[in-house]
């Protein structure tokens, strides 16, 4: 396992399984203590996926010590207040059965989120986390959060992958001392990303399938990546990516597969904003 060092000096995984619509708790943490087993440390759930009890139960069962896990969740919409973050991480770590957790972020840039950092401040501060961090945040309002409160997010998680690749984005966060860490690293799939010509003709130069080479990619890019499957041998397969490397002619021929478009959701665009806070019924 490779690791960065965050902003705060504390250590992170740089590839990391996540639990994102695995939601039957048999499955979760089956498919937890896979990949606890085959290797991963860092384990990404969150309070709106609904797992964080299974994840518990995976990580206790896997006999691995606490203190070589890093387990990241977040605080949801639904909950993005002072009062709320207080409340919601406190669930947390019930479900997760922890008495810290390594990671904590605000999972979306909606809602009360400077009353929600300063919840998590105080358990930073008291030790209950080793970091806190924010997801889908874009640079402006990572320099708004950063400049008008006392500690400066660790990570941001956000959507990477070879059809966005967030050059601008990465430049500014490296600049700033907040590390990237990827999620939905294989565009979930869209756009035929498994049979891609470009990585389908990488891969098979150095033994590889297309998956891992997107992972590789991540990894000498500097970004610690997150990966899903629900499938043991895709588990394994997405952990075994440290004994090549990609030449820089193969970096650069994936960067030309940017589209600088998101797959999924553009968090700065008012219908997301209207629609995330919709779950949690907020209308005009
Ligand atoms: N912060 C956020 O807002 C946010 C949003 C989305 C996701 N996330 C995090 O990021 C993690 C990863 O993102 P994601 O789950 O959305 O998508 P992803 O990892 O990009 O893609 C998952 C899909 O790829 C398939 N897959 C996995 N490994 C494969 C392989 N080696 N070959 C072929 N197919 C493979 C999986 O199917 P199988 O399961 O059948 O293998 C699944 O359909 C999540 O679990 C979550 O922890 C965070």
């Amino acid at each position: 396992m490779e690791y960065t060092v965050l902003n705060n000096g504390v250590k992170m995984p740089m590839v990391g399984f996540g639990v994102f619509q695995i939601s039957d708790p048999k499955t979760t943490q089956e498919v937890v203590e896979e990949a606890i087993k085959t290797g991963y440390r860092l384990i990404d759930t969150a309070q709106s996926y609904g797992n964080e009890e299974a994840v518990g139960k995976a990580i206790k069962a896997s006999g691995v010590a606490r203190e070589d896990l890093f387990i990241t969740t977040k605080l949801w919409i639904s909950d993005m207040t002072y009062e709320g973050a207080k409340r919601a991480f406190q669930e947390s770590l019930e479900k997760l059965d922890l008495d810290y957790i390594d990671l904590y972020l605000l999972h979306q840039p909606i809602g009360d989120t400077f009353g929600s950092w300063r919840a998590l401040e105080e358990f930073y501060k008291e030790g209950k986390i080793r970091a806190i961090g924010v997801s889908n945040f874009k640079p402006d309002q990572l320099a708004n959060l950063s400049l008008f409160n006392e500690v400066r997010p660790a990570v941001n998680q956000i959507e990477l992958h070879v059809f966005h690749q967030k050059e601008k984005e990465r430049a500014y966060m490296a600049q700033k001392g907040i590390q990237v860490e990827s999620w939905g690293a294989f565009a979930e799939g869209k756009f035929d990303v498994f049979t891609n010509p470009t990585l389908t003709a990488i891969s098979a130069k150095y033994g590889k399938t297309p998956a891992q080479v997107m992972l590789r990619w991540q990894l000498q890019l500097g970004v610690v990546s997150l990966s899903k499957s629900a499938n043991p041998e895709r588990v394994r397969q997405n952990f075994d990516i440290f004994d090549f490397a990609l030449s820089d002619e193969d970096m650069a021929e994936i960067a030309s597969l940017n589209r600088d478009a998101t797959v999924f959701m553009d968090h700065h665009d008012e219908k997301t904003v209207e629609l995330l806070a919709g779950f949690v019924g907020k209308t005009f």
